[in-house]
């Protein structure tokens, strides 16, 4: 599709550009978080009127500097919209049996609703057989597979991955539509590429999956009326990849050497021909913490037995999609 056709099918929403005429609407995904987290605090408050305080358990094994600072703004946000939080710090010689036997203990404690384990684990833990022992209905990051089946089935009965239903739940609270359109997800990863993947087919996207071993890789994105970049490299997206007045939502999120973050797309020159556009901080990262909490106080709910209490709050991803 060329880049003018592409512009043609955007909405208004998408095409309206700020004051001088120049430049991609920017995406403030940090005021979009604090509205979800905003509702997922009266939700809580209902379900605590109702005698259930929703419990979140955060596992950091090891230093890692990053994930140490993920696992705190997790720890904060949670605090924030009235849950019960606990964050187990375990050491980086932690072995496999100790931290399934934390899971287990976990996975049998009615207080705990969620459990999140900080992905990566220090080299010598097996992550996956982690991500299996936890509880499918307390695994807030929608890993084990038994969450990843029912998201490929579309039945909206499992947990989802946060930060692709973050990205979901800013397209939707943008105004910008899926169904129809060319989505490029550009990664792969169990966390994110895939899953976005699926919730993007979910939403009745016409999908390409593209990643390291594409050829091509820039006349396949500049096809994308709506492009997720999530491969972890920075600035790996031209300005000229992007088409005229496409929708960019940046997942990735990069140290540069002077210290400061950059996503996976050039910002600066992508901003010049997007119609939208996620900012690096404040876009997607802030959103992954909100569907978090979100996704906690639907675990909880649901071990509860008042679903109902939170219905009226889908959170992105989460309803059965039709298979056709
Ligand atoms: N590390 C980076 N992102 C994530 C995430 O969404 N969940 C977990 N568990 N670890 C992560």
């Amino acid at each position: 599709m060329s880049a003018e056709r592409a512009t043609e099918a955007l909405p208004d929403a998408e095409r309206a550009r700020d004051a001088g005429g120049r430049g991609a609407r920017i995406l403030d995904g940090r005021a979009i978080a604090q509205a979800v987290r905003g509702e997922v605090r009266e939700l809580a408050r209902a379900l605590v009127g109702r005698g259930v305080v929703p419990g979140l358990a955060v596992v950091l094994v090891g230093d890692d500097p990053a994930s140490q600072v993920y696992v705190k703004n997790k720890d904060r946000a949670a605090h924030e919209v009235g849950f019960a939080v606990r964050t187990l710090r375990l050491g980086a010689e932690t072995t496999q049996e100790e931290l399934l036997g934390t899971v287990r203990e976990l996975n049998g404690d009615r207080a705990v609703h969620a459990i999140l384990v900080q992905l990566p684990l220090p080299r010598g833990l097996d992550a996956a057989a982690v991500l299996r022992a936890i509880d499918p209905a307390k695994d807030v990051d929608g890993l084990h597979p038994e969450n990843v089946a029912e998201l490929v089935l579309g039945s909206g009965r499992g947990l989802v991955p946060c930060t692709p239903a973050g990205c979901l739940e800013l397209c939707d609270r943008s105004g910008i539509a899926l169904a129809g359109r060319r989505v490029v997800v550009l990664g792969r990863s169990n966390l994110v590429g895939k899953p976005l993947a699926l919730l993007a087919l979910a939403r009745d996207a016409t999908l390409t999956v593209c990643h390291s071993r594409t050829r091509e890789l820039a006349d396949v994105v500049r096809e994308a009326e709506v492009l997720f970049a999530a491969v972890g490299r920075a600035a790996l997206v031209r300005g000229d990849w992007v088409a005229e007045g496409a929708a960019v939502i940046d997942v990735g999120i990069n140290r540069l050497p002077d210290g400061r973050l950059c996503g996976d797309v050039d910002f600066e020159a992508a901003r010049e021909r997007a119609g939208a556009i996620t900012p690096v901080p404040g876009g997607v990262g802030p959103m992954t913490i909100a569907m978090l909490v979100r996704n906690t106080l639907l675990a909880a709910a649901r071990q509860s037995g008042l679903e109902g209490v939170i219905a009226a709050s889908t959170p992105a991803g989460q309803e059965p999609s039709a298979p056709a």
